[in-house]
């Protein structure tokens, strides 16, 4: 178990194990601290328990693992408000467990990628809690967005933003002799308020963050809120009180600016002076993939998420669109494109598909389970089918669900209060993940667990799983497997889409040279294709059956066909 001190380890840099181009094709896998393994037994992940586990995620077969916040917060965002950069905090454990989590990591040939939050900071923020207590003169203020507010006694806020958890996008400050003040900015919660970039100490405090945690080892940044860290200028009104939506891609005077990407040309120049291939990776909603290329052009960013192809609903006419789009957008900058299904701040891909398309992506019915998980494999074979890189999100090999009925009185989630319960379901795909069969919080960790668990959770545990034929973990496992050695699925940037019934994607893999043809029906029928060559792997059992040269494939399956030549 960790001492949890706050000692700063000795040693700045490790040797990461990394090859050239590694996260070209890299299955990462994403870790919601909080939710994966508690060593402590007070019911909240750690890093000592991630560290714990690292031998299962060697051996599920993935490169990287992506750790969401774990640094000093008050959590009034799940960590995505920081109070200290270059701090762990103490819920999670201290620096010395993070230099250990990296050691190990690296012992066993896999990559760290951590999260950095450079839209905003937390309100207890050393600069922020100064700013406000220093009153409407210090100087501290412009490293964020102050301003007087509107109406006769500045009781309007400035400009008409709206918070994306809703509500209106400022906070008025009181004084310190007591009088209503200035208002300041946040896109998110009030406890989060937004950088202001054009600040040069802000961009001086961030590549010294970056340097801090390159120094550590870490293999490369997440960079939340990417597309949000330069805001037009003047602040203008958006003019419409449509409420902005956390996973929206619309155009906003403070999204997707033009001035975000010489940001991000000086920090690859620092990166890029550390050996090893370290990468960053956009959390960027714009209105277009093309507009998301920008990001990864060579001299900027790695990689950046594919929300379009997330937020795709299981139909073969829109899939094979947003890839073939994904596929296009990415080509010309010459990176790779990434495909991902679910992550902390969505309804699980298993729930997403057990509803009618077209709820987006935060959802409170259960569905039909068994069709959410049946599409769920489907989706996942096809998507570790496609050239690029693939992001998991812990609990998906387990076909894990999204728990609908948490009550509100456990909420975490700082949108579901400032939307009055009508928004902000986040909390439930971040309940802690199921370990054994049965055991307090089901090997999540010896106490509680920070959000109840579900009955029968047990049953979807990995040491349910492990072993079991058919399962959804053996599944992951197997298809981890096949893209490594087999075919290289990863590599490339183009399909070759096959002819093919209404509701079916076919496609060959050229870039392997070993031959390689993937399908998925996803109609409700069954439906004929020509046999392609031998199973390679099904994402459920009787998908494929094989009868006079025919093959029929069953509803909402996908098939990895070996064939005998490219
Ligand atoms: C995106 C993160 O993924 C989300 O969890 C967070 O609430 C917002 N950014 C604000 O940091």
């Amino acid at each position: 178990m960790s001492q949890h001190t706050a000692d700063q380890p000795q040693t700045s840099t490790l040797a990461a194990a990394t090859g050239p181009d590694w996260w070209r094709d890299a299955v990462i896998y994403q870790v919601y601290p909080r939710s994966f393994a508690d060593s402590n037994a007070d019911g909240m992940g750690d890093l000592e328990g991630v560290r714990s586990r690292l031998p299962y995620l060697r051996d599920l077969g993935v490169d990287a693992v992506w750790l969401s916040p774990f640094y000093a917060s008050p959590q009034a965002d799940g960590g995505y408000d920081v109070a200290d950069y270059r701090a762990v905090d103490p819920m999670f454990g201290n620096l010395l467990d993070a230099d250990a989590l990296i050691r190990d990591a690296h012992a066993l040939d896999l990559r760290i990628i951590v999260d950095l939050v450079p839209n905003h900071s937390s309100d207890q923020y050393e600069w922020f809690r100064r700013a406000l207590a220093e009153g409407p003169a210090s100087p501290l203020r412009e490293r964020y967005h102050f301003r007087p507010g509107r109406g006769a006694d500045g009781e309007l806020p400035p400009n008409d933003w709206e918070s994306i958890f809703g509500g209106p996008a400022w906070t008025r400050t009181t004084d310190p002799d007591g009088t209503p003040g200035d208002w300041y900015l946040h896109l998110f919660a009030p406890e989060q308020p937004d950088f202001n970039w054009d600040h040069p100490a802000v961009g001086d405090e961030f590549r010294s963050i970056l340097r801090f945690w390159l120094d550590m080892g870490v293999d490369g940044f997440r960079i939340d809120v990417a597309h949000g860290l330069v805001k037009a200028p003047g602040l203008p009104d958006l003019g419409s009180h449509d409420q902005v939506r956390l996973l929206g891609n619309d155009v906003m005077p403070f999204f997707d600016q033009d001035g975000v990407h010489a940001i991000y040309r000086a920090w690859r120049g620092i990166l890029d002076e550390y050996a090893g291939e370290r990468i960053f990776v956009a959390e960027a909603w714009t209105p277009t993939v093309e507009r998301t290329a920008l990001y990864v052009r060579p001299d900027e960013l790695h990689q950046a998420f594919n929300f379009q192809y997330l937020s795709a609903a299981w139909g073969a006419a829109e899939l094979r669109d947003v890839i073939d789009r994904s596929l296009d957008s990415m080509r010309p900058v010459g990176a790779p494109a990434t495909w991902v299904l679910s992550n902390h701040d969505v309804t699980r891909h298993a729930t997403r598909f057990a509803n009618p398309p077209g709820l987006g992506t935060q959802i409170r019915t259960a569905g039909d389970r068994d069709l959410g998980l049946r599409r769920a494999r489907a989706a996942t074979l096809l998507m570790l089918a496609l050239p690029g890189s693939a992001y998991v999100y812990q609990g998906e090999e387990l076909g894990l669900p999204d728990v609908v009925d948490l009550p509100d009185e456990v909420r975490q989630d700082p949108s579901f209060f400032r939307a009055a319960g009508q928004d902000g379901f986040r909390d439930g795909c971040r309940v802690p993940i199921p370990w054994t069969v049965d055991g307090s919080s089901y090997g999540f960790g010896g106490g509680g667990s920070w959000l109840p668990q579900p009955e029968g959770w047990g049953e979807l545990s990995v040491q349910a799983q492990t072993g079991v034929e058919g399962s959804t973990l053996e599944l992951y496992r197997a298809a981890f497997a096949v893209r490594r050695s087999h075919a290289a699925l990863g590599a490339g940037d183009s399909v070759v889409w096959l002819d093919a019934p209404a509701d079916v994607l076919a496609f060959r893999r050229e870039s392997g040279g070993a031959g390689f043809v993937c399908t998925s029906n996803t109609g409700d029928s069954v439906v004929r294709v020509p046999v392609y060559g031998d199973v390679v792997l099904a994402s459920a059992e009787g998908a494929v059956v094989l009868a006079d040269g025919f093959a029929e494939l069953a509803p909402d399956t996908t098939v990895w066909w070996s064939t005998a030549s490219a």
